[in-house]
């Protein structure tokens, strides 16, 4: 039989996916045959995000804990015996103006955004290097923002975290392509998640966001699951070093 699974027999880890967009792809990938080690805390949040998913294994970590990045790439060798895939998309929203972003709101940003996100590629790196040597390919995809490439009023701490994903994605794109791993990551706009639902709960926010995307919609996260499964997939083998906006149109208008 012809498997039409894109991600048949892969093994991928997944961050953040107890919520939004991590959620979505943790489902979508095992949807399309994958193995998921799905990771978030607490542990309650994260086995309740799954519950009866038999390819969708929970694993309750803080991604920025000592030892973290060792224990999940563990996880993905024990339970799948290698790893494909590594998404690295939990984050966190920060929001204050530059003159009284405090030194502990900057250093938690950058703790989940920035820091964990690089130590999670470091420890993963030894095991897809092994896969990409096995079939020929591997792939990390990390999670930024159109805040990669712009920014907003209040954005101090979250735009520079998140151009610094845009920045260590491009440097290992360009350390792994010889190994058959490609590095990218997302650029998402105005999406409907756990971290903008406060906001977007808000009739007259909610429209003002949908109005400024050229698809007059706010984006869900299975759009973002859509467009890192075309990452993940092995139709992106030439595609590395690449910033995918997904933003519906947000960013086009100057
Ligand atoms: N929602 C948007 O509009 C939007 C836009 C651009 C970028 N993003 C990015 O998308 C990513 C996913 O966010 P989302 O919108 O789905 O929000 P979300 O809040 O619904 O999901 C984020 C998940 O990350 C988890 N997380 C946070 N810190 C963690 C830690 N230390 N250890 C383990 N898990 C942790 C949270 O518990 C949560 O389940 C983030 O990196 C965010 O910056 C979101």
């Amino acid at each position: 039989m012809v498997s039409h699974q894109r991600l048949a027999g892969k093994v991928a880890i997944v961050t953040g996916a107890a919520s939004g967009i991590g959620q979505a792809t943790a489902r979508l990938f095992a949807d399309e045959g994958a193995l998921v080690i799905a990771v978030d805390r607490p542990a309650s949040a994260i086995v309740t995000a799954h519950a009866g998913q038999a390819r969708i294994v929970a694993l309750a970590q803080d991604v920025t804990a000592e030892g973290a990045p060792e224990a999940i790439v563990a996880a993905a060798l024990r339970e799948g015996g290698g790893l494909d895939i590594l998404f690295n998309n939990a984050g966190v929203a920060a929001n204050a103006l530059g003159e009284a972003t405090t030194d502990a709101q900057w250093d938690d940003t950058f703790a989940v955004n920035a820091r964990a996100v690089f130590r999670l590629c470091r420890a993963a790196i030894p095991a897809l290097r092994e896969r990409a040597a096995l079939t020929g390919r591997a792939r990390i995809i990390n999670t930024a923002s159109v805040m990669a490439e712009r920014t907003d009023i209040g954005l101090s701490a979250y735009a520079a975290s998140k151009h610094a994903v845009a920045g260590l994605s491009k440097t290992l794109a360009l350390e792994l392509g010889k190994w058959g791993i490609t590095v990218n990551y997302l650029l998402p706009g105005a999406i409907h998640t756990g971290m903008t639902a406060a906001s977007f709960e808000d009739e007259k926010v909610r429209a003002v966001w949908a109005k400024k995307a050229a698809l007059r919609r706010l984006g869900q996260p299975i759009d973002m699951a859509r467009a890192v499964l075309l990452l993940a997939s092995d139709e992106a083998d030439f595609i590395t070093g690449h910033g995918l906006v997904a933003d519906g149109g947000l960013t086009l208008r100057t």
